[in-house]
């Protein structure tokens, strides 16, 4: 596995990366379309990069394969302070179970803290499995919004 820096020629892997994250439970919620459309969704990817935004693109033989990327998304779904950057995380399915995403999240908050950052954010539903992975990796249940779980990682 190769962990590199995303860059502006990720935005379509990135894009795709996201609507996993939307359609986790396996079902096809969202097109690119009806994101495209969803400012509450699309802010997560919309002009990437922005300035401060950053993020993690793991390749398996030279192909994407999963990402976690961060950025402060002002009154965003794991919204935690203005100086908190919130991180979405997506592995391509036939890539899963394989340690991708727990070294995407590493990577993630090794770049958060050499950019100064005291805390990353995220918004995820209790039932996926990726809130289990969350916790194991260091981030703590800090509020409910809705259904989902904000969490947070001192870094
Ligand atoms: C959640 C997701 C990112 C995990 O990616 P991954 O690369 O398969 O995760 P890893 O291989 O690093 O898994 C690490 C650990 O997380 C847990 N885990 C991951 N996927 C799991 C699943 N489907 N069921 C149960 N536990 C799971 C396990 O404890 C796993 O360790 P193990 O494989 O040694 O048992 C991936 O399934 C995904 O992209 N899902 C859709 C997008 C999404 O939900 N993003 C998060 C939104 S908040």
């Amino acid at each position: 596995m190769l962990l590199r820096p995303a860059t502006a020629d990720d935005f379509d892997f990135l894009a795709a990366m996201m609507l996993e994250a939307c359609n986790w439970t396996g079902e096809a919620w969202f097109t690119l379309e009806k994101a495209r459309a969803d400012d509450k969704v699309w802010r997560y990817v919309e002009g990437w990069p922005l300035a401060g935004d950053f993020g993690v693109v793991a390749e398996i033989d030279g192909v994407p394969a999963g990402a976690c990327w961060a950025r402060l998304v002002a009154g965003g779904y794991g919204y935690v302070a203005d100086d908190v950057p919130e991180l979405t995380l997506g592995v391509s399915p036939s890539f899963r179970r394989r340690g991708i995403a727990r070294a995407l999240l590493t990577a993630l908050a090794d770049t958060a803290r050499a950019a100064s950052y005291q805390r990353l954010s995220l918004s995820v539903d209790p039932n996926n499995p990726a809130a289990g992975l969350y916790a194991t990796v260091g981030f703590r249940k800090v509020g409910v919004v809705q259904t989902s779980d904000t969490m947070v990682l001192e870094l």
